[in-house]
């Protein structure tokens, strides 16, 4: 079993998804606002954020995968799950729970550029901007946190630990053993 220390507990999450809701729903008040959700990770940021938003506006899923089961980045994205939705004219609000190196979100935001919306950017739970390899902008931001590898609130290790109602890090010894030690990777 591996050891978890808490990170960010869950009631100071619940407060800063409030106060992301409340600044986004400012900012989109009148536009053609979709919520593009990355599977997995980000299902139950979603699921908060669309109900601490306050003016119109879909969701959607979008579910890629950059890591599979393992801990270090490939820097390969593969496309799981298409859009259902036309987003052309749209302003799109792309939904993570981390930006860690950033090919993900460079990736998709490269792919959905090209079916052109009207404005297309990004709210992300977690920021571990420490590890970023590319410089894409990053719109919104919940949490900037240090490079540890985070399970909870969505995120997983092994597809465990994503119902954890808080944030946690997992003890680097819990990877050490399991010859992941380097690159730890969300
Ligand atoms: C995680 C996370 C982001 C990506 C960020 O997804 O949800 O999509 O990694 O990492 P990056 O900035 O280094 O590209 P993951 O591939 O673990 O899939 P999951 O959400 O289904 O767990």
């Amino acid at each position: 079993m591996e050891k978890i220390e808490p990170l960010i507990p869950g009631p100071k999450i619940e407060a800063r998804v409030q106060e992301l809701g409340r600044e986004i729903s400012s900012d989109y008040k009148g536009l053609q606002l979709i919520l593009v959700s990355i599977l997995k990770g980000s299902f139950l940021f979603l699921a908060d954020l669309t109900r601490a938003i306050d003016v119109p506006h879909e969701i959607d899923f979008l579910s890629v995968s950059s890591y599979g089961t393992s801990t270090h980045s490939s820097g390969v994205v593969r496309l799981l799950k298409d859009l259902g939705t036309n987003i052309e004219g749209r302003d799109v609000l792309v939904v993570e729970d981390i930006v860690d190196t950033g090919l993900t979100w460079q990736y998709i935001r490269n792919n959905l550029f090209t079916r052109n919306p009207l404005s297309l950017r990004i709210v992300t739970l977690l920021d571990k901007r420490g590890r970023r390899l590319v410089d894409v902008p990053v719109d919104y931001v919940g949490f900037v946190i240090p490079d540890r590898f985070v399970v909870g609130y969505g995120l997983d290790y092994m597809e465990r630990y994503r119902n954890l109602p808080y944030i946690g890090a997992l003890d680097d010894n819990s990877l050490q053993g399991s010859g992941k030690e380097n690159h730890f990777k969300n």
